[in-house]
């Protein structure tokens, strides 16, 4: 008769885990994919919610400089695909994705690198991975704000500052891809996308607490990109989890016929991709050396907090 009572008790475990509320907040690409499937979320609720968090933080923490007028469009788009069976392949379909501002897409937004000279030019294609972005069923949500002119605008430019955008906040951001790496942090979109030229993803992702992949130049388009230094210039995603950024960056990385360094590029994208290198447990037996003069901060600081956190997370 034992088999009775724990066949219940199975049965009503499930019960309450599928009844579960969707957690908005520190969503993942996973998590997001997994509610969706189960029937517990749609992409209309998920970007309802992130221009909701653009309208609440955003007058405070200026890292978005446009939504997407399309966005809930796109949403509902996305929506009526999966329901009737017709899911895009790579992960994104129906994910809110939030775009630096130097990353061209085909109208509403515009693309101007924060600077008012560009308010207003026509922009006649998407950029290659907005393209890839789009053909995956993602939503594009809006741009974010970045140091202006990819920090190329002169000397002496705060951080995270743009003329269109304003001055970006945490006490410094970092740059150029300021925007995306707080409305990552701040839970302001899915997924972000920066770019970098000289530590534009890196720093921005460090100093606001959030994964960044700058990828090999040529692996990810720069097509319809505001460019500064093709030798040097590259796309990559800007995320709160490192499963987020790699899914990401499998979606934009690719060859593109208006990028000529991709053809070199896509040879080493490895057969079946990049996810299959996540691992739960991929850091158990690496050693990692911690430079702690770059680390210095004051004692019993915030940061200093923030990153002894971090330090027994990875040990
Ligand atoms: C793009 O800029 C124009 C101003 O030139 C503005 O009217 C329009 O609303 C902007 N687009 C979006 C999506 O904000």
């Amino acid at each position: 008769m034992a088999a009775l009572p724990s066949f219940s008790l199975f049965l009503l475990l499930l019960t309450a885990s599928q009844l579960q509320a969707f957690e908005f907040h520190e969503a993942t690409v996973d998590s997001i994919n997994q509610a969706f499937a189960a029937g517990h979320l749609t992409s209309r609720q998920l970007v309802e919610f992130y221009l909701d968090q653009i309208r609440r933080l955003n007058p405070l923490l200026r890292a978005v400089i446009e939504v997407s007028p399309d966005a809930l469009r796109e949403a509902d788009r996305a929506d009526a695909e999966r329901s009737s069976g017709r899911l895009r392949s790579g992960g994104l379909h129906g994910i809110p994705v939030l775009l630096k501002e130097n990353i061209g897409t085909r109208g509403p937004l515009n693309t101007t690198a924060g600077s008012f000279a560009l308010l207003g030019s026509f922009v006649p294609q998407d950029a290659g991975v907005v393209g890839r972005l789009r053909r995956a069923g993602a939503v594009i949500l809006g741009t974010a704000s970045l140091s202006e002119w990819a920090h190329f605008r002169g000397d002496y430019i705060p951080n995270g500052w743009s003329a269109r955008g304003g001055q970006g906040r945490v006490t410094d951001p970092c740059g150029s891809s300021s925007g995306s790496g707080i409305a990552a942090a701040a839970n302001m979109a899915a997924v972000t996308l920066g770019t970098e030229t000289d530590g534009s993803i890196l720093c921005p992702s460090t100093l606001n607490s959030v994964v960044g992949i700058k990828p090999t130049v040529g692996l990810t388009s720069r097509a319809g990109v505001i460019p500064i230094s093709p030798r040097q210039d590259s796309v990559g995603p800007i995320c709160r989890t490192v499963s987020d950024a790699v899914q990401v960056l499998e979606v934009i990385a690719g060859y593109d016929a208006r990028d000529s360094a991709t053809v070199e590029a896509v040879k080493y994208i490895p057969k079946g991709g990049y996810k299959q290198f996540l691992k739960i447990d991929g850091l158990k037996g690496k050693r990692l050396g911690i430079l702690k003069d770059y680390f210095n901060y004051p004692l019993g600081s915030v940061e200093a907090k923030a990153f002894e956190k971090h330090f027994q997370t990875m040990r």
